[in-house]
């Protein structure tokens, strides 16, 4: 995928979408193939020198330390990040997320889903990542903040050109923020789908069916 897009992983659940998200931070080797970043081969490369050289990752789950602060976490966000200059997107985050700002000391654990997806999100972008890994957002979120974070996250990709990579199984999410659209099963790449087409229900079926 090229710098500056929004590209979308879909396909039913266990066909493996988790695990390639994994093999691109760096949390599981990759068994084939090679991953290339940024025109470099990070394939050897661990985790956290991945994520120093700009990938933010967002896992299913959202991963948040629940015993820590809001602030806590955030902090956690800082440390991994990037070294390198460009764009600090603290700023941005207090803008598009103002309720980590209103809750800085509330202890994660004790905030709603979204809430807590919007922590992650903001723990991720706080560390000036160049592309995101975003898996399953919207899952166990209400629909209203599901539209909230798909808006921010078109809304950043626009105003910093940040490049996101995300597997979702909402069709909503999925056609308001995707520009392109991969399938996945059992395990590979198989098809790739406009984003717009999933409006159609025999499409949908095809590809998201459970
Ligand atoms: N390329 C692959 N080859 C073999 N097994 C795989 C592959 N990708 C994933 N798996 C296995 O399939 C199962 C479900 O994968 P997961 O990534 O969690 O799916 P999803 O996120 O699409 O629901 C896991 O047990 C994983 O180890
Ligand atoms: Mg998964």
């Amino acid at each position: 995928m090229g710098k500056g897009e929004i590209v979308a992983i879909i396909g039913r659940n266990g066909v493996g979408k988790t695990t390639l998200m994994k093999c691109l931070i760096g949390l599981l080797p990759a068994t084939a193939g090679t991953i290339l970043y940024d025109r470099s081969n990070v394939t050897p490369e661990d985790a956290n020198v991945r994520a120093r050289r700009g990938i933010g990752y967002i896992p299913q789950g959202r991963g948040i330390f629940p015993r820590l602060t809001v602030a806590e976490n955030l902090a956690m966000g800082e440390m991994i990040g990037t070294d390198k200059g460009g764009t600090k997107l603290r700023e941005l985050v207090d803008r598009y997320f103002p309720i980590l700002g209103t809750r800085s000391r509330q202890r994660a654990g004790t905030m709603s889903g979204g809430e807590q997806q919007q922590l992650a999100i903001g723990r991720a972008l706080i560390g000036n990542p160049d592309l995101v890994l975003l898996d399953e957002p919207s899952e166990g979120i209400q629909p209203s903040i599901v539209q909230q974070i798909a808006e921010n996250i078109k809304k950043l990709n626009a105003e910093i050109g940040l490049t996101v990579l995300f597997v979702e199984q909402n069709i909503d999410m999925i056609m308001s923020m995707a520009q392109r659209c991969y399938v996945m099963d059992k395990g590979a790449i198989v098809d790739q789908v406009a984003p717009g087409d999933l409006a159609d229900e025999k499409i949908m079926r095809k590809y998201l069916a459970i």
